[in-house]
């Protein structure tokens, strides 16, 4: 619920368990006077304390007020140059040179409905309620409209910036932030979700210190190293209990989270695209939009507000068809066989696959052009004749005849230099004049900021997409971008290019999405280097890590599902010793491990053992069997990896409470360990429960309260599943 009471200039965003509040003050300032439990209807600003400062200038307008000033009240959308030194969230170059912004509230309108952002990817759905707030530079001729969205039941309150020049000369935007958010105390957390390739968002938590604390990326992707979901919380929240705040940016390109704890003990959050090379060039009339943010507040710890953003994930983020709609099992063959396949080869695969359940067959990487290892190829999106005679028109109807849909690869985003693309147009790749440009993966990077260059990689894209009964497809981007300039635009426009990038990759998105609506589209970027809410608007699963070992897998999921819903993840079953860490699991082991995300197999299923293939239909079966608990039942973290002694836990649990689907990996073994009980969460503390069929029945209470008693592992890497059902439902 959004209430305005216009006397007192106060705004209140009510959501089921949370408040947000804004008020204009007598100089039209807007004012962030609250964000977190719900409180009375009433104005907060009471709680704002004045007194003059040092070194805090005041607004010319305060006159002999010197305890009015930019530089300590909480800000809505703080700006820059005109008093307030702590984070800006906007910053502009007017035509006389200058680099103010000062901005006014000047109107407001409420609307039913969630606002839509063109070109950008934002949450969507029937019961939301927006509210625009128009701010004004009246010195710059500058409109920024600040855009809320409340989602009341889920407790998510989306936000977005469009900033108009409605003047007459040109204005140039150096910094565009989504979100500004300024909280009273200094004494929090700072939680982000950090890594490198292979080993992605792994938990980081440490205490606010003065100054600036950020995470961010220039990559030209969100990145495997930092990701655009950063959490601010109370320095006694856990997994169960105290305050916590959430804050995701819906965008796959460089951004920027940044925390900053004031000299007076209070904190600024500011996030949006990272204003590294960013300049937007605003001509007369023109506007820019920022992509999205979303917060989830939780009073009650962590777990509820991941509960929160999976909800709204899946609810309000994930398009249809795939919005609830069962996903395939699959069976990927990179790690089976890399670029060396036959034809031959991978129907010997996925006859195997489909003789055990699977349901999708992927052929990845290696099938066009001339691909025989990643030194080629890229950009000649058409079928490699030599390695798949009769190309996609023979190949998909033999897998078919299986049982079996067919998915492929591709990687649009790039090219190599030995390829027919870059020979034909040298200058579609990015690339600085007179310099050589910096080889990744030994391949470059299209200049998808240009229509004429997507135009024509969409083309060879449909020419496939055509050719046969194609279901999925796996959406690549294997390198960092640097030697950004783009052949198409002028100099002074340059510092756009970086954000016209990603525009062109969702706009090529989209147009997949509206041409092939019934496609399952999977993000990757070498493994989860662009795992973020923009990428998943328009592919609803991302393939999580290059990383596929069960144990580091744990951390990397564990750190993921803070904001983003299991099924998002994309989670496979692979060979051991496995061939990036060389671990040995057992395969029961893998199995559980992937499937608390989209579930799916890449080995060569012709070289496993009729054991090994017994357990595979085993948990194909499992999987299928648990496919609505995993994919839309409430997520909650038990054990974290490596923190609550030697095991992993996670549970999926229905709405309803009936039932439960927990599982467990235990890390190395060692000899006489103690007894250990596994506290559940989540179930119906009245209920009692049958644990994998058995006759016993457990109290809900009790297996919350005194926990579940586990067997003692033996040997390393340990994995077990418990299915937990309510006496009384069948
Ligand atoms: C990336 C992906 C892998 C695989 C290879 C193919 O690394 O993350 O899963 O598709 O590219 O080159």
């Amino acid at each position: 619920m959004i209430l305005h009471d216009e006397p007192s200039g106060l705004f209140t965003l009510h959501t089921r368990a949370t408040a947000y509040q804004m008020k204009v003050d007598e100089h039209r300032v807007l004012l962030h006077t609250y964000y977190g439990p719900k409180i009375p209807d009433q104005d907060l600003s009471g709680l704002l304390l004045r007194t003059d400062r040092g070194f805090s200038p005041n607004p010319y307008e305060a006159g002999a007020d010197r305890t009015y000033s930019l530089d300590v009240m909480p800000q809505e959308y703080s700006t820059c140059g005109v008093g307030d030194f702590r984070l800006p969230s906007i910053e502009l170059e007017l035509p006389s040179g200058s680099h103010t912004c000062d901005l006014r509230y000047c109107g407001c309108e409420m609307r039913p409905g969630k606002y839509a952002l063109e070109g950008l990817p934002a949450f969507f759905g029937g019961g939301a309620e927006t509210l625009i707030l128009r701010l004004e530079d009246a010195a710059a001729q500058v409109e920024v409209l600040l855009y809320f969205s409340v989602f009341e039941e889920l407790d998510l309150i989306t936000r977005a910036v469009e900033v108009r020049n409605v003047g007459e000369r040109e204005v140039r935007l150096c910094r565009c932030a989504s979100l500004c958010l300024d909280l009273p105390r200094g004494d929090l957390d700072f939680i982000t979700f950090n890594g490198r390739h292979l080993m992605e968002r792994r938990l980081e938590r440490a205490p606010l210190r003065s100054g600036v604390q950020s995470v961010g990326s220039t990559r030209g992707a969100s990145s495997h190293q930092h990701n655009p979901f950063v959490m601010l919380c109370d320095r006694s929240a856990g997994e169960d209990a105290g305050l916590c705040y959430g804050a995701m940016l819906l965008y796959s390109g460089n951004f920027e989270a940044a925390a900053e704890r004031s000299q007076f003990e209070t904190t600024r959050l500011v996030m949006g695209i990272h204003p590294y090379h960013f300049c937007w060039t605003l001509a007369p009339g023109g506007t820019f939009t920022a992509p999205e943010a979303a917060l989830v507040c939780s009073p009650d710890g962590f777990g509820q507000m991941s509960r929160q953003f999976h909800r709204a994930i899946r609810d309000h983020l994930i398009r249809d068809p795939y919005r609830g709609r069962r996903r395939p099992v699959l069976i990927n063959n990179w790690e089976a066989t890399y670029f060396d396949f036959t034809a031959n080869k991978l129907c010997e695969i996925a006859e195997e696959a489909a003789a055990l359940g699977i349901e999708l067959f992927v052929m990845d990487d290696g099938w066009f052009g001339r691909r025989d290892d990643d030194s080629s190829g890229l950009g000649d999106w058409f079928v490699n004749r030599e390695k798949l005679p009769g190309g996609l028109e023979a190949l998909v109807p033999r897998i078919n005849r299986l049982g079996m849909s067919f998915g492929i690869w591709v990687e649009p985003e790039m090219v190599s230099e030995d390829s027919q693309l870059y020979r034909d147009h040298p200058d579609w790749a990015l690339q600085v004049p007179g310099r050589a440009p910096a080889r990744g993966r030994g391949q470059l990077v299209l200049d998808f900021s240009r229509q004429d260059v997507r135009d024509h990689i969409y083309g060879q894209l449909r020419t496939v997409l055509s050719s046969a009964p194609i279901t999925y497809v796996k959406w690549d981007m294997n390198r960092s971008l640097c030697d950004v300039w783009s052949a198409a635009l002028p100099a002074r426009r340059q510092g756009e290019v970086y954000h016209r990038f990603v525009l062109g990759v969702y706009d090529l998105l989209e147009r997949l999405r509206r041409d092939y609506p019934e496609l399952l589209l999977e993000g990757c970027c070498g493994g989860g280097g662009r795992f973020d809410g923009g990428m998943l608007y328009y592919t609803p699963q991302i393939w999580c890590s290059d990383n596929s070992d069960a144990i580091d897998r744990l951390s990397i999921q564990y750190g993921t599902s803070f904001c983003y819903p299991p099924e998002a993840m994309g989670a496979h079953v692979s060979a051991v010793p496995n061939q990036q860490n060389g671990r040995v699991t057992p395969i029961q082991t893998r199995g559980i491990a992937a499937m608390s995300g989209a579930f799916g197999y890449e080995l060569d299923l012709s070289k496993c053992t009729s054991e090994e293939k017994a357990c595979i239909r085993r948990q194909v079966r499992s999987y299928q069997e648990h496919y609505d608990l995993i994919h839309s039942g409430d997520y909650y973290r038990l054990a974290a990896p490596g923190e609550a002694g030697p095991f992993a836990a996670w549970a999926h649990v229905s709405p309803d409470r009936e039932r439960a689907l927990v599982s467990l990996v235990t890390g190395g073994t060692g000899a006489a360990q103690p007894f250990r009980r596994l506290r559940l969460k989540g179930l119906d503390p009245a209920g009692r429960y049958r644990v994998n069929g058995g006759e016993t029945l457990w109290s809900g209470g009790l297996l919350m309260s005194e926990g579940y008693p586990l067997p003692v592992p033996e040997g390393d890497y340990q994995a077990l599943q418990l299915y937990f059902q309510a006496a009384d439902s069948q």
